[in-house]
């Protein structure tokens, strides 16, 4: 039995939410974690449906990992017991790509499943096999598998045609024990990139990063070591909640939410007449009544970010005037456009360009989730919409937002889960 959101529009959200640490820091310090035979403890790290499938990633490796309180495990990697991750892994969690970087590190071998593309996008990782083949890694593709093999990983120049997450990631987790030095070039700057150097950095590590020149530098070194490193503030989980106040014109603060991460999205906000007050350790977001409309293109940071381009659609929707969303990172990431429009949005698809003409309000409606960020954005539109909204395929959300719907109640929010025939 699928599970599906019921949502009863209309009410300001109003109260505080506690953000949880990072999904997309979480999965590569697991990765990262089987890098050292030591113990590695990450505190705040949010429980996901992607993290517990990480984790018993992490474990087919031959990790144990104990669950020492809520948010904080240690993994302990005395020994990788096999260095194979099976189709069935790869294909519902791509992140498993990002073993592949820790287990040439590790073991200097590795045998991973393509992980094939996804509902957003072919998701490619040419450049992750670029990466690794300039480290000095032989690596051959074959039914499906990428047969990874270096007797001893090489620094070198890598220079990413273009800005990748994952990529810089791997070729990080790679070259973090390489002989010698390694410059990543075009790196991606991502605040959870910087924040894996840091993990890595305290276990020993030799990461240095040039924000000038996109330019992360790795010396590279024998051996890692335990560490407690505490995983950063999720600022996409924030990005989304601050919409969920703008959207019902209510009043939230995000607390731990990081600024600094968000200020071009802050910004955007702030322009279609958005309050936003910066505390201490947390951002205050107010609603108005009327919102303007301000158009946005996502690309990797510092600019806005490509997973919170739903949520901001679905504001937009009902933005007093027309604006635009251009989406350069992904290739298919509108799935959530028909949905909206479902609930009496008026969005038009134009290549990579959505034309939002914003209407006086939505309806609820029943809508299907495709992806995570689509499948908030949804729920977001839900709480604003006039009636009942039915959100199907719920797994989806519970993918990437930790106690959503505690999170959402707890400022008023009127939705409840059931079990329903899809
Ligand atoms: C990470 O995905 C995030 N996931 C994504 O978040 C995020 O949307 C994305 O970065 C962009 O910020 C995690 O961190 C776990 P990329 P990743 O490599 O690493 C193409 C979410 O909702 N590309 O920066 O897969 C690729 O197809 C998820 O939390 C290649 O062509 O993103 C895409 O079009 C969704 N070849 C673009 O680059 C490659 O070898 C950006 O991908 C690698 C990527």
């Amino acid at each position: 039995m699928l599970q599906s959101m019921r949502i009863i529009g209309g009410q300001p959200l109003v109260g505080e939410i506690q953000i949880s640490g990072a999904k997309n820091l979480a999965l590569p310090a697991i990765a990262a974690s089987i890098l050292t035979d030591e113990t590695v403890t990450l505190n705040n790290m949010p429980n996901l449906a992607d993290t517990s499938f990480m984790q018993d990633i992490a474990m087919h490796f031959g990790s144990n990992i104990q669950r020492i309180s809520n948010n904080t495990y240690e993994f302990t990697t005395k020994k990788i017991t096999t260095t194979i991750a099976p189709y069935d892994y790869v294909r519902k969690m791509r992140a498993s790509i990002l073993f592949l970087g820790s287990l040439l590190s590790r073991c200097g071998h590795a045998k991973i499943s393509m992980p094939g593309g996804c509902a957003i996008g072919a998701r490619a990782i040419d450049l992750h096999i670029y990466a690794m083949r300039k480290l000095g890694v032989h690596i051959e593709i074959e039914n499906g598998y990428i047969n990874a093999k270096a007797d001893k990983l090489i620094g070198s120049d890598i220079i990413f045609d273009h800005i990748t997450v994952g990529g810089t990631e791997n070729a990080i987790l790679a070259s973090v024990t390489a002989r010698g030095t390694t410059r990543i070039i075009n790196a991606s700057k991502e605040p959870e990139v910087i924040a894996l150097c840091k993990m890595l950095n305290s276990m020993g590590g030799k990461i240095y990063h040039d924000n000038d020149s996109n330019t992360i530098i790795i010396d590279g070194v024998d051996k890692l070591h335990s560490t407690t490193f505490k995983i950063i503030s999720d600022r996409i989980e924030a990005g989304t909640y601050a919409i969920a106040a703008a959207i019902t014109k209510g009043k939230i603060t995000l607390k731990d939410c990081v600024y600094d991460d968000l200020t071009l999205f802050f910004d955007c906000l702030k322009h279609a007449g958005i309050h936003i007050s910066k505390n201490d350790n947390s951002v205050t977001v107010e609603g108005c009544d009327v919102i303007k409309p301000h158009s946005v293109t996502t690309a990797p940071h510092p600019m806005f970010h490509t997973d919170l381009q739903a949520q901001y659609m679905a504001l937009m929707t009902i933005a007093d005037g027309c604006s635009h969303i251009t989406e350069t990172v992904f290739e298919n990431r509108f799935m959530h456009v028909n949905e909206l429009n479902r609930m009496g949005a008026n969005i038009v698809v134009q290549h990579n360009t959505a034309i939002i003409n914003g209407v006086m309000r939505l309806n609820g409606a029943r809508v299907m989730a495709t992806d995570l960020r689509a499948s908030v954005a949804l729920v977001l539109a839900g709480l604003s919409a006039d009636g009942e909204t039915i959100v199907n395929r719920l797994y989806h959300i519970d993918r990437g937002y930790e106690d959503i719907d505690a999170k959402l109640s707890g400022c008023g929010a009127k939705l409840e889960r059931v079990n329903v025939e899809q």
